[in-house]
Formats: C-alpha cells, sequence, structure tokens
C-alpha cells in the first residue's frame, strides 16, 4: 500500500491488529503505527490497546494534548470509510 491512499472499511482496519502490521484509526484518519511500536512513549502495551480499531476515545481518554495528526504524518494510510448520507 506504499504511497497508495486508502479508504479503510472498520473490516479492513480490523486485521491488523498485530504488532508487526498494526493499524489505527483516530479521528477518522487511519495510521500504520507499526514503525512507531517501539517510540510510543506509552510503552508497546498501551500502544497495542488500540490497533486494528478506532482508537479516538481511548487517545482522547489518556492524552488530548498530542499531535498525532503531525506526529503520524508519515504513517498516514487513508481515511475511515464513513455510512454518512450522501447529501441529495
Ligand atoms: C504517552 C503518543 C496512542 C497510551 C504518550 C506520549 C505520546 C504518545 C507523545 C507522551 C505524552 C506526554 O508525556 O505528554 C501516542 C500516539 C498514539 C498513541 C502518537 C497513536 C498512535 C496511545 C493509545 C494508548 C496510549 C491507543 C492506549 C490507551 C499512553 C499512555 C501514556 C502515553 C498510558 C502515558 C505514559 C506515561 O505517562 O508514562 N503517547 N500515543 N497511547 N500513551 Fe500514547
Amino acid at each position: 500500500t506504499r504511497g497508495k491512499i486508502l479508504t479503510v472499511t472498520a473490516e479492513e482496519l480490523a486485521k491488523h491488529n498485530k504488532p508487526n502490521d498494526a493499524w489505527m484509526a483516530i479521528r477518522g484518519r487511519v495510521y500504520n503505527v507499526t514503525p512507531y511500536m517501539d517510540f510510543h512513549p506509552g510503552g508497546i502495551m498501551e500502544l497495542m490497546r488500540g490497533v486494528g480499531m478506532d482508537a479516538t476515545e481511548l487517545f482522547m481518554e489518556v492524552h488530548k494534548w498530542v499531535n498525532a495528526e503531525s506526529m503520524l504524518e508519515k504513517c498516514y494510510v487513508g481515511k475511515m470509510e464513513t455510512n454518512l448520507p450522501v447529501p441529495q
């Protein structure tokens, strides 16, 4: 998927739930956090609580001041698919 921006379904996101293949959605954006794993100040175990899912709430509970958008810029995979109705 290198270099390609995707629209990610919840089903696809859920497949990437391992330390060596870890995706995470935060505020509608999906990141491949695999390369960040060893650098997370809260440790691997904590980061793993949020992989393969929408981790927005967990993230906000623990550190709402952290700027994920800028920190994870290079890990950006794509946007979460939304089921919002298309305006007529
Ligand atoms: C600490 C980044 C996801 C749990 C931190 C800190 C940063 C950070 C920068 C240090 C904050 C500070 O000292 O002010 C990130 C990024 C994430 C992420 C970029 C998304 C990829 C998560 C998730 C959890 C989590 C999903 C699980 C609930 C923690 C905890 C600490 C921490 C518990 C506190 C460690 C301590 O104070 O000893 N994280 N984090 N983080 N993170 Fe995350």
